[in-house]
């Protein structure tokens, strides 16, 4: 397991994907940069989901954006745990158009709304579809998957179990991309905890996990794991992890 331990400091601008090497979208002739990937969501949503999503997207900024955009696979079928609206459905659809995205989220509403965001939006091929992560009927191999801040939602003695699934739903070298939140520091991590309890009530499950312990974790279920923490202006303890399967 490889911890980077500096600031990543890709700058927003290399995630602007003007370069000529990078595909062509079927959106408008180009790939939009970042920003207008962002407004071409969040413009189709209803105000409270609006908000919602300019609340998402200023908490995932184009830093850890681009971070996750290069871990995952430019093309093939990605899988979205949790995917809520579909903002990075959306989002990552748009970066890269040879991705074929399927996401799951147990919340049907939400589930609408992400077929209805990549439909107008003229993505292709992304499926979405109401349910658990832990018990729906999702068929693999997937070329990747990721999980953004949804791990932390599990509960404790479901949360293994579920990274065990979703190694065994990747193809072999299929990357799986968790982002969540780290116990350190002690600020930060109760910083979150506060506003997530301010999302979810005070009744559903919030385990945190140290990001060494997720490291651990994936290592005994066989993946090479590399994570690196990312530092934003607000206390938020960001954590990144790539865990490629082995084999
Ligand atoms: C904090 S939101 C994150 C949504 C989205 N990934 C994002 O980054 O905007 C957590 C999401 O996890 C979903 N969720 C909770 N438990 C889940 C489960 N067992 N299987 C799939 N999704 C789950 C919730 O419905 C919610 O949409």
């Amino acid at each position: 397991m490889a911890l980077a331990q500096l600031p990543v400091t890709i700058a927003p601008r290399i995630a602007s994907f003007d370069g000529s090497s990078m595909r062509m979208s079927s959106l408008a002739g180009s790939t939009p940069k970042p920003r207008k990937a962002v407004s071409n969501i969040a413009r189709l949503l209803p105000p409270v989901e609006r908000a919602y999503a300019n609340i998402r997207f200023s908490i995932l900024r184009p830093k850890l954006l681009s971070v996750m955009d290069l871990l995952l696979p430019d093309a093939g079928r990605i899988l979205d745990i949790g995917c809520g609206f579909g903002l990075f459905a959306a989002y990552f659809g748009q970066t890269q158009p040879d991705r074929r995205i399927v996401g799951v989220d147990p919340n049907s509403r939400r589930i609408e709304m992400a077929r209805h965001v990549c439909h107008s939006i003229g993505l292709e091929g992304h499926e979405f579809y109401a349910g658990d992560a832990r018990d729906a009927a999702l068929e693999g191999p997937f070329d990747g998957a990721y999980i953004l801040d949804v791990m932390h939602h599990i509960p404790e003695r479901d949360q293994l179990p579920m990274l065990r699934r979703l190694r065994d739903l990747l193809a072999p070298r299929g990357v799986l991309v968790i982002k969540d939140i780290t116990t350190e520091p002690t600020f930060g991590l109760e910083f979150t905890r506060l506003l997530d309890r301010v999302m979810v009530g005070w009744n559903d499950p919030l385990r945190y996990r140290h990001h060494r312990e997720w490291g651990e974790m994936l290592t005994e279920l066989g993946f090479h794991v590399r994570m690196v923490r990312v530092p934003d202006i607000l206390p938020y303890p960001h954590v990144v992890i790539a865990a490629t399967k082995q084999g």
